[in-house]
């Protein structure tokens, strides 16, 4: 693990904090404490499990921590990405916050990237970050099935019970990805653009630049573009990370100058790979409301946009403001999530108390309790999954 502290935090090993944790909670339940990680059992026998990767910029530290522990569940695996112009001094207050969660310290599944990448929004640093992610999350856990992006604006709208819950009877091939090769306006004003993003090679990172000359719409592939946030398979990313066809890399190289290249670079190359193509699910599993005509991201929600939120058998809503009263509601009704605690499940033994964090003892973590919202998510992936078999909506 030597080479891996270079370009990872690591985790604060508190062993004084953890004794004198082990003491209290000792003490304080009169039950046999469980503080030991049970055994986790993962693989194509077992409810799927999942690979996070949340990113956000300067000032999110609290934000992603609050995400973070919405969508926490011993099973899945976490890297938290706080992008380069953030500072150090944030970077490490968030790694020992997480550290500080009872549960996280003792099954360390969550990491953050400590030698943080720039991200320019519209630029092809973003992929960059993406597949870094990726490749970290691919080596440091063989056991998850899905990669999941989030950003800090980011929510839950199921428990992660739901989720696993509703993912045990899809096949673990399949790609959620938002995809269209109706390129409309933006063949001319995104593709045919030549950009440049100086995050690449300058220091202090700052805004793309365009090329004065266009270029033409490639024809030795077809460009797919759609949503920026995905859940795609395991197989599906090795495919990218480890290169052994040349289409990811060709791609990777040729998105390198196209504006917002994170819109469309996983969409191309799923759908221009035979073994692929027919893997693809059309959907993003989000929830968002555009404002019309669209602008670049998608309205704020708050409270009133509760009902229409839950009702939609989203996985995941965008965007939303810090600390919104709208995510105190997903967390009284949905996630029964107290403030700065982890959601709670069935692997959560501990008593319920306002000192007491019920998720501070756990028990089998392998055990699914899915909620109420796990139904709507169902039939939303059942119609899509129905639909994906169609191919009417698959790389067209
Ligand atoms: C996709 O097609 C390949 C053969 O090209 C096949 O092996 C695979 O099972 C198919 N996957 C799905 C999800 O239909
Ligand atoms: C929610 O946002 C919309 C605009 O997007 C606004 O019209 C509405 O009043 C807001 N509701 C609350 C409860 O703040």
């Amino acid at each position: 693990m030597g080479a891996e502290r270079k370009w990872m935090v690591t985790l604060f090993s508190a062993t004084f904090l953890s004794l004198f944790l082990l003491l209290v909670f000792s003490i304080s339940a009169f039950s046999s404490p469980k503080t030991l990680p049970s055994i986790i059992l993962r693989g194509p026998h077992h409810p799927p499990a999942f690979a996070y990767y949340i990113s956000g910029g300067r000032g999110q530290k609290d934000r992603i921590l609050r995400l973070l522990l919405a969508v926490y569940h011993p099973r899945n695996r976490y890297l938290l990405h706080l992008g380069k112009e953030a500072s150090d001094d944030e970077r490490n207050k968030l790694a020992a916050a997480v550290e500080a969660v009872p549960a996280i310290r003792s099954f360390g599944n969550v990491d953050v990237v400590g030698n943080p990448d720039p991200f320019t929004y519209m630029g092809s640093t973003n992929i960059a970050a993406t597949l870094r992610a990726a490749a970290i999350l691919l080596k440091v856990d063989s056991g998850w099935d899905w990669f999941i992006t989030l950003s800090a604006f980011d929510y839950p709208l199921i428990t992660q019970d739901d989720l696993s819950h509703v993912f045990s009877s899809v096949s673990r091939d399949l790609n959620f990805i938002d995809h269209t090769s109706d390129l409309g306006w933006k063949e001319h004003q995104r593709i045919q653009p030549i950009v440049v993003d100086p995050g690449i090679y300058l220091a202090r990172r700052t805004q793309i630049f365009q090329a004065t000359e266009k270029r033409p719409t490639p024809e030795a592939f077809k460009v797919f573009t759609g949503s920026p946030w995905v859940m795609l398979s395991r197989p599906f990313l090795e495919f990218c990370v480890f290169g052994w066809d040349n289409l990811p890399r060709t791609l990777l190289m040729y998105f390198n100058n196209v504006m917002l290249s994170q819109e469309a670079y996983f969409h191309s190359v799923i759908c221009n790979s035979p073994e692929f193509k027919n893997t693809t699910v059309n959907s993003d599993l989000r929830f968002m409301i555009w404002d019309n005509p669209p602008k670049m991201d998608p309205l704020f929600l708050n409270s009133s946009d509760y009902d229409q939120m839950v009702q939609s058998g989203a996985a995941f809503a965008r965007q939303f403001k810090k600390d919104d009263p709208v995510l105190d509601m997903v967390d009284a009704h949905i996630l029964k999530r107290g403030p700065s605690r982890a959601a709670p499940g069935p692997w959560c033994t501990g008593r319920k108390g306002w000192l007491m964090d019920p998720c501070s003892q756990w028990g089998d973590i392998n055990v699914l309790k899915p909620g109420p919202q796990a139904k709507k998510l169902e039939d939303s992936i059942m119609n899509l999954v129905d639909d994906m078999k169609s191919q009417l909506n698959q790389c067209k």
